[in-house]
């Protein structure tokens, strides 16, 4: 790329070639989402209109970020944002850039709460807050609680619960999965924990390895470190009757729904994703008999 004049269509055509280089897969995409960043212009007129012209500091802002994209940045990262079940998301280096695969998870925890009029909800390890808050904006009567280890972390939920408008429901704390949770308080339980094994992590995508950060992914030797602190509390705080969903990795269901069964969970299920791998499990705790529902 050069510092003359260019047009949109020489814009996109160079950053897609840069990128492509740089072995990104959505080279043509991730060009044409940045080029809209840089120039404010709609996807569509860089499609319609290539011949338009940039003016030279919006080429340069553009040839900035496709260096940020060509280090293998995610174009979320870039950007600052990533929209998860419809809604926008603000990221920071310290949270998990939210997986559309996770709505998996949103989708089962909805259909359960479907009969549970005001429902109190747990997230547990909530990063951004994408799961509590894309289920509190489904569910007006709902309140929940988010819960990770930082404080930056937390601030940036926060600051996601306020421009979704869903701060008067959705608080925030600091712990340490379930342990500050009285008994019985929750109805549901969500949680996508770290599940990565440890030695996997430096094998994952740049995009991943280098930018999601460690305290997301880390589920020490097997990946399921996490779910061994999970299951054995999740019967203690969740309430008669009540649901936990968990997001689970690649080739853990077995080893989770035993950690779940051996945790008191009366039945479990579980959820496939789009490709139909199963991506989430439910587990079902005992009412109170008159009402031991799932
Ligand atoms: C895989 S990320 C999930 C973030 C978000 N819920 C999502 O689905 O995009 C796991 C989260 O668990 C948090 N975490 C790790 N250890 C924790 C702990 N002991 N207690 C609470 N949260 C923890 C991490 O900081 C991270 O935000």
């Amino acid at each position: 790329m050069t510092d003359t004049v260019a047009t949109l269509g020489d814009l996109q055509r160079s950053g897609r070639a840069r990128l492509a280089a740089a072995g990104v897969e959505s080279a043509a995409l991730d060009a044409t989402l940045l080029l809209c960043a840089a120039t404010g212009e709609r996807r569509e007129a860089v499609m319609a209109y290539p011949e338009r012209m940039v003016a030279p500091d919006a080429a340069g802002a553009y040839r900035a970020l496709i260096d940020r994209r060509a280090a293998r940045e995610p174009v979320s990262r870039i950007l600052g944002k990533r929209e998860f079940w419809g809604l926008d998301f603000a990221l920071a280096a310290t949270v998990l850039d939210p997986r559309p695969d996770t709505e998996t998870l949103v989708r089962a925890a909805l259909d359960w709460l479907e009969s549970r009029p005001a429902a109190r909800i747990a997230d547990l390890g909530t990063g951004s807050g994408c799961i509590l808050l894309a289920l509190l904006h489904e569910r007006p009567e709902d309140s929940g609680l988010g819960i990770d280890r930082s404080d930056e972390v937390l601030a940036v939920a926060r600051a996601n619960a306020a421009s979704l408008g869903l701060s008067a429901r959705a608080a925030f704390t600091m712990g340490d999965w379930s342990a500050g949770l009285p008994d019985a308080s929750m109805d549901l339980i969500v949680s996508n924990p770290p599940y990565i094994p440890r030695g996997d992590i430096a094998g994952l995508a740049p995009e991943v390895a280098a930018y999601d950060p460690a305290a997301a992914l880390d589920g020490g030797a097997d990946g399921l470190d996490a779910y061994r602190r999970l299951c054995a509390d999740l019967s203690r705080v969740v309430a008669p009757g009540g649901a936990a969903f968990l997001e689970i990795g690649a080739g853990q269901a077995d080893e989770v729904a035993a950690l779940l069964e051996r945790g008191g969970a009366r039945a479990v299920q579980r959820f496939p994703d789009l490709s139909g791998r199963i991506r989430c499990l439910g587990a079902f705790f005992a009412g109170t008999g008159k009402k031991d529902q799932f």
